[in-house]
């Protein structure tokens, strides 16, 4: 059984990341308009701090991805589950995700955006697991960086639990779990 999740970001650590993002992301799209593209369902609430802490207009869409696998490691299949509504064909993309940690969910993702025609695409990551990269992937705006440690909080969850968290937690021992399909 995993124990208690211990603090690993506070509210105030989180939001300094929070801020100093959205200050980089303000300054670089000064005179357009991005469309933030939010990856379901971790990055909910990074998102909607993200937006509110800018100083220019922008568009929202989502997409949903799913990977199979149990619900601490991603199998490597990742598949679509909700895709965007609005055409991104000549937009200035920025894809919001909670984190990269293999970078194959992200990966298979970013290529498929870049096959529809934006004019640019950026990525930005609240957390970058990097010592656990299998596939390269280039972030342009980074929160914070963590070793090899399963978080939770902030919107990410572990099987569905922790979401509401307004910090970000670590969980000490890996619980038990099923194979099944998950969300990342
Ligand atoms: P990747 O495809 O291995 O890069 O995994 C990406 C997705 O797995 C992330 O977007 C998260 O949703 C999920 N994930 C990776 N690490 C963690 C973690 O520490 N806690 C919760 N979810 C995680
Ligand atoms: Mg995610």
């Amino acid at each position: 059984m995993a124990r208690e999740p211990e603090i690993l970001f506070t509210t105030e650590e989180i939001a300094a990341s929070v801020t100093r993002i959205a200050g980089a992301i303000s300054r670089d799209y000064a005179d357009r308009t991005p469309l933030l593209i939010g990856v379901l369902k971790g990055a909910f609430v990074f998102l909607a701090d993200l937006v509110r802490h800018l100083s220019i207009p922008v568009e929202i869409d989502f997409v949903k991805l799913s990977s199979y696998g149990n619900e601490m490691e991603s199998s490597g299949e990742v598949r679509t589950i909700a895709g965007l509504e609005q055409s991104v064909e000549g937009r200035d993309v920025i894809v919001v995700e909670d984190i990269v940690d293999s970078g194959v969910t992200l990966n298979h993702f970013l290529e498929d955006l870049r096959s529809r025609g934006p004019a640019s695409v950026k990525l930005c990551v609240l957390v970058d697991k990097t010592a656990r990269r299998e596939i390269e992937v280039e972030i342009d705006y980074a929160g914070m960086q963590i070793d090899d440690e399963f978080i939770v909080g902030y919107g990410i969850d572990c099987g569905e639990q922790y979401r509401y968290l307004p910090d970000i937690r670590f969980v000490q021992n890996e619980p038990e779990v099923e194979q099944e399909e998950s969300t990342p």
